[in-house]
């Protein structure tokens, strides 16, 4: 049997393939560290738990409306109401499988085979794939490092072509745990509204920001931009619910009865266990969210901090998500045990193999002298695995 033409293309996720080699590894007895997670090391608050028990109780378990049921949409209306003072009717709304799953939805319903997407050097993993599985050509468009790794009106502009038909954003942004400000966005705003570009706002991180960044997408900067603007995001990192797998998106009521569409023959609708926790997530208690917050925003810091002491690497701080995207490049060329530091894959991979710390290596986000490391993990092992960090690199020569 022979797979389909279009998988030669499709990479698996980077991500997962480290999380998975550092699990062999602690399958055979090994101490890792990981700063290759991408999920908060929290549980799932108790009250949203409790609702998912309630809903299994009262036999809430039968297929719901595709797009999700009708309370939830209406509290994900009412959060985009409240956090970003967007309006759409609840029909505008399609909660997915996930924001993956939402983004993917997206790609399928607006892209046609050749459309070039604008995506962001460095991008989370996802992109690239998602829209090549939408037959179009995933663009990478350079960023500089000197601007936090955000994308500016120079760089837009020289990117855009006749087939250029979307543009995606991630803020805060996974790797870089960059935010672009309301006058970054104003700045890039006229390009997109000149060439008629879609926008994909991925909005997965809004609610994790520090440093009293105020956050705003290009929806928020005036009526053409919404409607140009599909919205991603979910709770999953909001809520520490990466395995319930809920992630919504909001568009113009056209392309949401689009994406409702697709969804209908492919997953049907989410979990209805899951959708209720979402809704308990979304309307209940929030200084769940504060703290998870304030306690990622204590390593950030401390992270920082250490990162700065190991000679040679180069910080980008972050102003939200849970991710420090680190430039390693001082170190690449150097080498262990005549083994040379070539790109950051060799990198990763001696950290992991030496001294068993998973990072991710950056060239799975397009930059290949950086690695990611996520500071969702407890500051014990933050602190042993940064020391691990600058015992390694000191051993490359
Ligand atoms: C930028 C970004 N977008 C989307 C997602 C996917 O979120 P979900 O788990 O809701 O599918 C992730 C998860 O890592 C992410 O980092």
């Amino acid at each position: 049997m022979k797979v389909a033409e279009r998988m030669a293309h499709i990479k698996p996720s980077a991500t997962f393939a480290v999380k998975e080699k550092a699990r062999a590894l602690r399958a055979r007895g090994a101490d890792v560290i990981s700063f290759a997670v991408g999920e908060p090391d929290f549980d799932t608050p108790d009250h949203v738990r409790q609702a998912a028990i309630e809903a299994i109780q009262e036999g809430f378990t039968h297929y719901t409306a595709v797009g999700g049921i009708d309370e939830l949409r209406e509290a994900i209306v009412e959060e985009f109401r409240a956090n970003y003072s967007l309006t759409y009717e609840p029909s505008e709304i399609v909660v997915s499988c996930g924001a993956k799953h939402s983004i993917y939805n997206v790609a399928q319903v607006l892209l046609d085979p050749g459309d070039e997407v604008l995506i962001p050097v460095p991008y989370w993993v996802s992109y690239p794939e998602i829209v090549r599985l939408a037959g179009a050509v995933s663009v990478e468009v350079p960023t500089r490092e000197e601007d936090g790794f955000k994308l500016g009106p120079e760089a837009l502009g020289a990117a855009i072509t006749p087939r250029t038909k979307a543009l995606i954003l991630n803020s805060p942004s996974n790797p870089t745990g960059s935010v672009y400000t309301g006058q970054e966005l104003e700045a890039l705003a006229p390009l997109v509204i000149r060439h008629g570009l879609a926008v994909i706002s991925d909005d997965i991180y809004s609610r994790m920001l520090f440093d009293d960044h105020r956050w705003t997408n290009l929806a928020m900067l005036g009526t053409a931009l919404r409607e140009q603007t599909v919205i991603v995001n979910g709770v999953s990192k909001t809520y520490a619910m990466t395995g319930w797998r809920i992630g919504y998106l909001a568009a113009s009521g056209e392309i949401a009865a689009a994406v409702n569409r697709i969804q209908s023959q492919n997953t049907s609708n989410p979990n209805s266990i899951a959708q209720r926790a979402a809704l308990a997530a979304l309307t209940g208690p929030q200084d769940c969210v504060a703290r998870m917050v304030a306690e990622y925003d204590r390593r950030r810091r401390h992270m920082l901090g250490r990162l700065a002491s190991i000679p040679d690497l180069r910080i980008t701080r972050p102003s939200g998500a849970f991710y420090v995207f680190v430039n390693a490049s001082a170190y690449l060329g150097r080498a262990y045990q005549g083994k040379t530091m070539g790109g950051s894959v060799e990198l990763a991979s001696y950290l992991l193999d030496e001294a068993h710390l998973a990072t991710v290596p950056g060239v799975a986000f397009g930059d290949d002298r950086c690695l990611r490391f996520s500071y969702a993990l407890p500051m014990s092992q933050i602190d042993q695995g940064l020391d691990r960090l600058a015992q390694a690199l000191s051993r490359l020569d």
